[in-house]
């Protein structure tokens, strides 16, 4: 979908997480360095990025601070993908199907995240599957893409702490996967066949509850990190900027 453009040789960052999150609010700032007005997305949408001065890319780590190739800012492509469930083929694609994919930043509203908050269930419901995927994904490719949770809009103070993001994300995970192997047997797919029921199951076999760190053995590292778009000066994404430059 991307593909016309020319752009897709540049190393890629992908932006998934549901509606009304902060994507597209987050790529306008990550391209012009200033917040813009949004409205919810339809379509994909790519941009190209540049770290910012004083960032270094992660490939660039061995370099001597002298090398003229530092002098110009790394140049990225950012992927902006519409939160809405009908529309979330376009992530799922671009995750299947990547080109120079460095890592998948999975932003989510932190303001919306706590015990019994429908939006909760929803975002935990797409975070499973979008790991799931990796994990299917990073045992046939042996190649590992990382993932961020971004807990976004932290200048609410309803806004849980990034460390409560992680735990309440993990337990509703370990819900969502619970009743996800329950449909199975129930509809009857994966009866008899262990394997099948092996390969849909998040994260490690048997383990009572899930935690991201149970992603490592599949290659994929889940880091939590909070943030704001909103409300608060260039420090509020600098979190989400190194991770970016880390990756490139
Ligand atoms: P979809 O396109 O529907 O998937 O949503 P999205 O994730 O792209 O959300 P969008 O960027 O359109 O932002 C949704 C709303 O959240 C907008 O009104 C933003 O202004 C607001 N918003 C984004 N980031 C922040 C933040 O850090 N703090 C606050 N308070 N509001 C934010
Ligand atoms: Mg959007």
């Amino acid at each position: 979908i991307f593909q016309s453009s020319g752009l897709t040789t540049l190393p890629s960052v992908l932006l998934i997480g549901p509606s009304g999150s902060g994507k597209t609010a987050l790529l306008t700032l990550f391209e012009r360095g200033n917040h813009a007005p949004t409205h919810t997305s339809q379509t994909p949408l790519a941009v190209e990025c540049s770290l910012p001065v004083g960032t270094r890319a992660g490939s660039d780590k061995y370099r001597s601070v002298n090398d003229p190739t530092n002098q110009a800012h790394k140049k990225f492509l950012l992927m902006d993908t519409p939160g809405h469930g009908k529309l979330r083929h376009h992530a799922i694609k671009n995750i299947t199907n990547p080109q120079n994919l460095k890592g998948i930043i999975f932003l989510v509203d932190a303001a919306t995240l706590s015990a019994g908050d429908d939006a909760l269930r929803q975002t935990a419901d797409y975070l499973h599957d979008v790991l799931l995927i990796l994990q299917k994904r990073n045992v046939k490719v042996l190649k590992e893409l990382p993932v961020l949770i971004a807990a976004n809009k932290m200048d609410l103070f309803t806004a849980l702490p990034a460390a409560l993001v992680r735990s309440s994300l993990e337990a509703e995970i370990t819900k969502v996967r619970d009743s996800r192997s329950k449909g199975l047997l129930d509809s009857g797919i994966g009866m008899g066949d262990v394997d099948d029921e092996k390969d849909d199951w998040l994260g490690e076999m048997g383990s009572k509850e899930f935690k991201f760190s149970q992603m490592e053995e599949f290659d994929v590292s889940v880091e939590v990190s909070g943030g704001n778009v909103l409300g608060g000066g260039g420090a509020s994404v600098d979190k989400w900027w190194k991770w970016v430059s880390e990756r490139l």
